[in-house]
């Protein structure tokens, strides 16, 4: 039975002195970096990249874990260097630590970080990123199956020490890599996927966010298989939509979708082009046995362009239409085309929950877009909600940078 409680996020006993034992991060071989004067205050500050200009020497090998100090020989932490990349540094940590334990440490502060939150599921993001320290990673957790995100060159070369210390931390069935970030291309890496451990698991792997019940790809699926980035919003609009009917626009598997009918949503529509994110919409959908379900298989901008209905609440989470800074113009308009479409469809007084999560649309670019279509459609907006991420995706507030995903809720009324 799925449970609607707060789930247990904490390491798995045993195994850790076996994992220490093992861990060889290069021993005393590190390299050594030493910055310009003045250049280790941000760092300082906790943000974890360093650029090329701020860096006086470098002697080791590229991508291997260096020692940092600062101009006057000050001990800031470990980290690594590509000398490929914009971003010549990133830290690992600020920790003075023993490089064997670099890995575990961090890993196990990410969990512990985590332990108090009330997720309601058991698929959640462990590692986030610079946000956690560990700049070049990220770790979902999808009940007892691990899926690793590697993005730059020298979290790659930490791979076996990472699969270890996950490992030894969740005990889990097996682990899977993911790795086609487009960044990757930066860092110099091919696109990697796989299974890492010797176990592979047999796929659907099935999650719950609450009593709603999701089976997930992690191969085949987009992402590493489930949109964790929205859960809190899911359970948000779950609260409001009693009686009332629902558009879920680029529904993906349904995971708006069917919290609404769990919710008791009188019906609700999802659109998605995607034929392999309508299959699972189909199939989670009788998972959970709900009916009033109408699952459409459509671009989202022609399926707006001929449908007349209005609902009480619209929901609208596109891919990302900036995916570099050179499609800025380009996506501005798509989005601002996007959600003139979708205003349309909000009945008088209704909700509109929309969200971009391109990362170089920021947060008053999309307010801007957000007026602009307001206004084309004669409409008033009146912002109730802003919401970033779900809370297991914890934002250092050190790192300014990351903040893709950008969620507004609207109510939404004709001009007079
Ligand atoms: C960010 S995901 C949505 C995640 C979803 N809200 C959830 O909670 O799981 C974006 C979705 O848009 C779909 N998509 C991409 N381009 C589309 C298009 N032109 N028309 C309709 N759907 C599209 C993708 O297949 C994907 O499922």
């Amino acid at each position: 039975m799925v449970q609607d409680t707060m789930i247990s996020i904490s390491p798995k006993k045993g195994g850790v002195n076996a994992l220490l034992s093992n861990i060889s991060l290069e021993g005393d071989n590190l390299g050594i970096v030493r910055l310009k004067e003045g250049r280790e205050k941000t760092l300082k500050l906790g943000h974890p990249w360093i650029f090329s200009k701020a860096i006086e020497s470098f002697s080791g090998q590229n991508g291997h874990l260096a020692r940092v100090y600062s101009h006057k020989g000050e001990f800031l932490g470990l980290g690594y260097v590509n000398t490929h990349s914009e971003i010549r540094l990133r830290m690992l940590g600020f920790m003075e630590i023993e490089p064997k334990g670099l890995l575990f440490r961090l890993l196990s502060k990410s969990l512990e970080k985590r332990k108090n939150l009330i997720i309601e599921s058991n698929a959640y993001r462990l590692v986030n990123g610079e946000n956690d320290g560990l700049s070049g990673l990220i770790v979902d957790v999808y009940q007892d199956i691990i899926v690793l995100q590697i993005g730059t060159y020298g979290i790659d070369l930490l791979k076996n020490e990472i699969v270890d210390a996950l490992n030894v931390l969740l005990k889990p069935k097996a682990i899977y890599e993911k790795s086609t970030s487009l960044s990757r291309r930066q860092e110099k890496l091919l696109p990697q996927s796989g299974w890492l451990s010797s176990n592979p698991f047999d796929q659907p792997v099935e999650i719950f966010e609450k009593d709603v019940r999701f089976l997930v790809d992690i191969v085949q699926g987009q992402k590493t298989g489930f949109f964790l980035d929205q859960r809190d919003m899911r359970f948000w609009i779950r609260q409001r939509v009693q009686n009332k009917n629902v558009l879920n626009l680029c529904s993906y598997s349904g995971g708006f979708s069917l919290h609404a009918l769990k919710g008791g949503a009188a019906r609700v529509v999802s659109v998605d082009s995607s034929n392999e994110a309508c299959r699972q919409m189909h199939v989670n959908t009788e998972l959970n046995g709900l009916q009033g379900h109408e699952i459409i298989e459509s671009d989202v901008f022609d399926y707006l362009e001929k449908s007349t209905e209005l609902f009480d609440i619209v929901i609208l989470d596109p891919p990302a239409f900036v995916k570099s800074k050179k499609d800025l113009p380009k996506g501005t308009k798509a989005y601002r085309e996007l959600n003139r479409l979708a205003l349309r469809r909000v009945a008088e007084s209704g909700l509109f929950m929309t969200s971009s999560c391109s990362y170089h649309l920021d947060a008053s670019l999309f307010d801007t877009i957000l007026l602009e279509a307001s206004l084309q459609e004669n409409k008033e907006t009146y912002l109730i909600q802003r919401h970033l991420l779900a809370s297991d995706h914890m934002k250092n507030i050190a790192y300014r940078e990351g903040e893709y995903l950008k969620t507004m809720v609207l109510i939404c009324s004709n001009r007079p």
